[in-house]
């Protein structure tokens, strides 16, 4: 698979996620001081009672997790670019006995490999942010969802504003990069910080997702917008 440039210049592909797969989940329950677990438990929540469900940069499955025990009768499919999370992912849904239940499939969210309307439900966790062409990414989710399925996406923003938020943005920006290279040895933490400020605003990111075919449904803000979830369902046909 060829990788795309980032329109900010930034390397989020596959790759780069290989590169610390094993030691990705401990980083995120440090990094988020464990809230990054509520975020995608409420980002599950929204989906109604799904049969058919679409994980979108799965990593290692913790939000495709969620939603197969939330909905014991769906089937749940988990895409993502990088093998070593898929691989990391895999282990986990075995020992938790999901393994008939949910499937990995190695791919690209900007190019995905479905028929269209074939999910009820679509998740992307911390995904988004990390692909090049976003609007190709959520014409695509548009374009597989159901008429009426929920699309939910949870993302890290940039806090705006005074008050707590600024000790947000210090977490986010030198905390984040300090913890990542200290626990993990390795650079990649740096690239979480300039992206989440390359990445649009919450309005601006609706805006997009409008002009790719999707409607906003809910919006919700967590941790002084540090992180938001966006709730959309694909634009019924003949509306404008
Ligand atoms: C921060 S991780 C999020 C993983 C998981 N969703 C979670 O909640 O922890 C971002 C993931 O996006 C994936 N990714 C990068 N580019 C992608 C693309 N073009 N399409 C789909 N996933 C992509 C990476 O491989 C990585 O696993």
């Amino acid at each position: 698979m060829t990788t795309p440039i980032h329109p900010a210049g930034l390397d989020g592909s596959g790759a780069m996620f290989d590169a610390i797969a094993e030691r990705y989940d401990l980083l995120n329950r440090l990094m988020s001081f464990g809230k990054d677990r509520s975020w995608r438990r409420q980002t599950a929540s929204q989906l109604g009672a799904p049969k058919r469900a679409l994980d979108l940069a799965t990593g290692t499955g913790d939000l495709a997790i969620e939603v197969a025990r939330r909905n014991p009768l769906a089937q749940v499919v988990g895409l993502d670019p990088s093998t070593r999370m898929l691989d990391v992912g895999r282990g986990k849904t075995k020992k938790l006995g999901l393994g008939t239940q949910i499937e990995y499939v190695q791919g690209d969210a900007q190019s995905l490999p479905f028929p269209d309307r074939s999910f009820d439900a679509i998740t992307m966790a911390f995904g988004i942010r990390n692909v090049p062409n976003r609007p190709a990414a959520l014409c695509e989710m548009a374009r597989v969802a159901r008429p009426g399925a929920k699309i939910a996406l949870l993302e890290l923003t940039e806090p705006s504003g005074s008050g707590l938020s600024v000790v947000a943005r210090l977490h986010v920006h030198w905390i984040v990069p300090a913890m990542g290279a200290i626990i993990s040895g390795s650079r990649e933490y740096a690239y979480l910080s300039r992206s989440i400020a390359a990445f649009p605003a919450p309005d601006a990111f609706v805006q997009i997702a409008r002009d790719s075919g999707l409607e906003l449904v809910k919006l919700v803000s967590f941790s002084f917008g540090a992180c938001h979830l966006f709730v959309f369902t694909p634009r019924a046909e003949g509306s404008s």
